[in-house]
């Protein structure tokens, strides 16, 4: 057991219900009776009404669930969008527990405290607007500079057997923590603040054995780094990751955290552990002794393990002993090299032998056993009397943590061979990095997650290389690419050389955390403030308040409890992202602004009539000239002229991230149907959500039927509303009159059709207050 100067957590709110959550699972195993996985035990112990999910489903893998989570985590960027939605379901709490965090909005330029300051003067109105939100629903909210919202979840949050929403694809760190944690839009997030059962695909489940032991200068990082280069980008797809076997048991919580904030890179839904002592020190030397406790008694009562003869769709073995430190990239993480053939491959590939900058922290790897094992490097290669070769740039994860390594005198060893220390935030990792000194190739090695082209520094030719914090920093003394700090000396100016040995350090801070600057940090479970104005400027361009949708329903329609006629607007050729419907980049300043964001609607759109990209046409319109214009343009003349339209896509359309805006925009700008030969179900979920009907064809080849400036009618949609299973013809009418009914089907629950009359789900909620 650790001492800690932290004072003990208040952990009403933070500790899981585990009588109930066994209880659900007895009830659950009244359907499904076998031996079940830690993961499956996880997500089945919070799916909501048990009984009406899985009756009669022996095997509900693959199976849609309800789930309940226990509490969401929002990033400030992501935020945004989630609390304008929100606020207009018109409650007057969030139905868990839920915090916001202040990261992804600081700039790193020359050092924690400038950067700081200038990134809360340039993004003040987003920060008081999340602030002012915070207060007025009870929502935890930490300043600019209390750290990177996965690592202060670990600090606080996280508890075994948790199921937790965070909107920012690396969640999953918190199954660190031996939970499951997903990263998810803001319109997923809003269904757990609502109190709305949120729908997960149940995921197959990988179980991956740990035996062995990792020595020397081998680090979590580098388990997770191999183990991307064996399953690729995509390998996680649609599955958990449950690691289980001896090799567990002997990381530290930070380093299993480091595990499962990656599996995000091979496209994990989420990765998780068995409970551990290491997992129970953590807890006690965070202030959370009294959810230890409770973990302690579940784990007794077999919940927070896999059941023996579990069993995996697969099993991936891997011998810790046998691994070695890993880099990855350029530009994926999937290319992974072991450290002893990484010299011949920079050789290969001809790469410039040259680091131009080292980068370590973030949320993936700033724990204190990290930085004290960077900081044993940075003291042996002082005592040699050297400094780095290049910029060497530190991000702590949270204020606990940039505290406690200055208090023990981390933060001077760093800086005594030449590091900048930035803020608490995600600064570099997110591209928040104005970066001076060097334009066009060369190479940056990085402890961080993702190495995307452009990622860092902006700079598509930057190639970006993954490694652990402390082959980062002992190969930032020779600056060099082609350097293997396990074999390899430095020579010095005295004609010496000099060797590091692998690096030592502590899992957790013998004097315990110290807690840094109070002024940062919530107060634990603050109460609603209903009386608080939300501070949105009506000149704001960033933010715009999310007027509601008006259901398609109303007196104005005279088809009744059919769709309005439609106009479509256009095919949409081939592969249609939700970064095509909502596209990144510059836009990203406009998320919580509606109204500005939807400028960009399907401006990469290929239009399957001409095969342009952005433009579309306006048959309606009287001149010639004006009949195409860009799709945000057209899509705004329909809504000037009250025309509800349709769009008609291609297969999967949606596909990618579950970013709501994908949704928010069409349905902001008219649109009322969606006709696809197929859809991402994740984004089709979205769709219904804002009240968009999204049908299928059921002959794919009635795609080509339909064009732009047809109009559409739903015949059937009227007797949907009293039987779900009830068909839905189209009646297209061509512009020169001819007409023909085209077949389709849809997915819409009865849940969903409520939100479809009501105009949108979160209209739904609000009418049943
Ligand atoms: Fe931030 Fe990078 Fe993590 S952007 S949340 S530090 S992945």
């Amino acid at each position: 057991t650790h001492s800690s100067s932290l004072p003990q957590k208040d952990c009403t709110t933070i500790t899981p219900p585990y009588a109930q959550l066994l209880q659900n699972l007895k009830e659950v195993k009244k359907f499904v009776n076998r031996p079940l996985t830690l993961a499956e035990k996880i997500l089945y112990s919070h799916v909501h009404e048990p009984e009406r999910t899985l009756i009669g489903k022996g095997n509900i893998r693959g199976e849609y669930l309800q789930l309940r989570p226990e509490r969401v985590a929002m990033q400030d960027a992501s935020a945004q969008m989630a609390l304008l939605q929100f606020m207009s379901a018109g409650l007057p709490s969030c139905a868990v527990p839920t915090s916001i965090h202040c990261d992804h909005l600081i700039q790193a330029v020359d050092g924690a405290e400038s950067d700081l300051k200038r990134s809360i003067v340039s993004n003040q109105e987003v920060f008081d607007f999340l602030e002012s939100a915070a207060r007025k629903y009870g929502i935890e909210f930490w300043r600019p500079g209390s750290g990177i919202i996965h690592q202060i979840v670990l600090e606080n949050y996280a508890a075994p057997g948790m199921l937790m929403l965070g909107t920012d694809s690396h969640t999953p760190n918190a199954g660190g923590l031996g939970m499951i944690a997903i990263g998810v839009g803001g319109a997923d997030a809003v269904d757990a603040m609502t109190g709305t059962p949120w729908e997960l695909k149940a995921p197959h489940i990988v179980g991956i054995k740990l035996t062995g032991q990792l020595n020397g200068w081998s680090t979590t990082k580098d388990l997770i780094l191999h183990i991307a280069g064996k399953l690729t980008v995509r390998g996680g797809t649609g599955r958990i990751l449950e690691y289980f076997g001896p090799g567990v048991y002997d990381q530290s919580c930070t380093g299993l955290a480091t595990v499962a904030n990656m599996g995000a890179e091979v496209g994990a839904t989420a990765s998780t552990f068995p409970y551990t002592p290491n997992m129970r020190s953590y807890l006690e030397a965070t202030g959370r002794s009294q959810v230890a406790r409770a973990a302690d008694a579940a784990h007794s009562e077999g919940f927070l393990s896999a059941d023996e003869g579990a069993e995996y769709d697969e099993v991936i073995e891997i011998n810790l002993s046998e691994l070695e430190p890993t880099i990855s990239g350029p530009f994926t993480p999937d290319f992974a090299t072991p450290l002893s053939k990484f010299g011949e491959t920079v050789g290969n590939n001809g790469w410039k032998d040259e680091i131009s900058a080292s980068l370590i922290g973030s949320c993936t790897n700033s724990s204190y056993e990290d930085m004290t094992r960077v900081a044993d490097l940075a003291q042996q290669a002082k005592s040699a009397g050297l400094v780095v070769k290049t910029p060497f740039l530190c991000t702590p994860g949270s204020e606990q943590i940039r505290a406690t390594m200055e208090r023990d005198s981390i933060t001077k060893s760093l800086e005594d061979v030449g590091a900048t220390v930035l803020a608490n935030a995600c600064g570099p990792c997110i591209g928040q990095w104005k970066r001076k000194d060097i334009e066009g190739e060369n190479a940056i090695l990085t402890s961080f997650n993702r190495n995307f082209r452009s990622r860092n520094d902006g700079n598509k030719s930057t190639m970006n290389f993954l490694a652990s914090p402390t082959i980062v920093t002992a190969m930032a003394f020779s600056g060099k690419l082609s350097f293997n700090p396990m074999s390899d000396s430095i020579p010095l100016p005295s004609g010496d050389s000099f060797k590091f040995s692998a690096p030592q350090g502590d899992e957790l801070p013998v004097g315990g955390f110290a807690a840094g600057d109070p002024s940062l940090y919530p107060s634990s479970s603050p109460k609603p403030q209903p009386d608080t104005v939300i501070a949105i400027r009506p000149d704001s361009q960033r933010l715009e308040v999310l007027e509601p949708f008006d259901s398609q329903f109303n007196d104005s329609n005279p088809r009744g409890l059919e769709l309005p006629a439609l106009k479509v607007l256009m095919r949409v050729r081939g592969k249609c992202t939700t970064d095509h419907i909502s596209a990144a980049g510059p836009w990203l300043k406009y998320k919580g602004h509606l109204s500005n964001i939807s400028e960009n609607l399907l401006i990469t759109a290929v239009n399957d009539e001409g095969g342009d990209t952005n433009v579309a046409f306006d048959h309606d319109h009287d001149t010639q000239e004006t009949k195409s214009d860009t799709i945000p343009n057209i899509a705004k003349r329909f809504k000037a002229r009250n025309q509800p339209w349709a769009l008609i896509v291609d297969d999967n359309y949606g596909e990618g991230s579950a970013r709501e805006h994908a949704a928010l925009q069409p349905r902001f700008y008219g649109c009322a149907l969606i006709v696809s030969r197929s859809f991402a179900r994740i984004h089709e979920t979205n769709l219904k959500k804002q009240g968009i009907l999204p049908l299928w064809f059921v002959n794919k080849d009635d795609y080509s039927r339909v064009g732009s400036g047809d109009t559409i009618e739903t015949i059937g949609l009227g007797d949907v509303f009293k039987n779900s299973s009830s068909p839905i013809l189209l009646r297209v009418t061509k512009g020169n009159g001819e007409s023909f009914n085209i077949p389709t089907k849809h997915t819409m629950s009865e849940d969903q059709l409520k939100w479809l009359r009501a105009g949108s789900a979160l209209n739904y909620i609000r009418s049943q207050l």
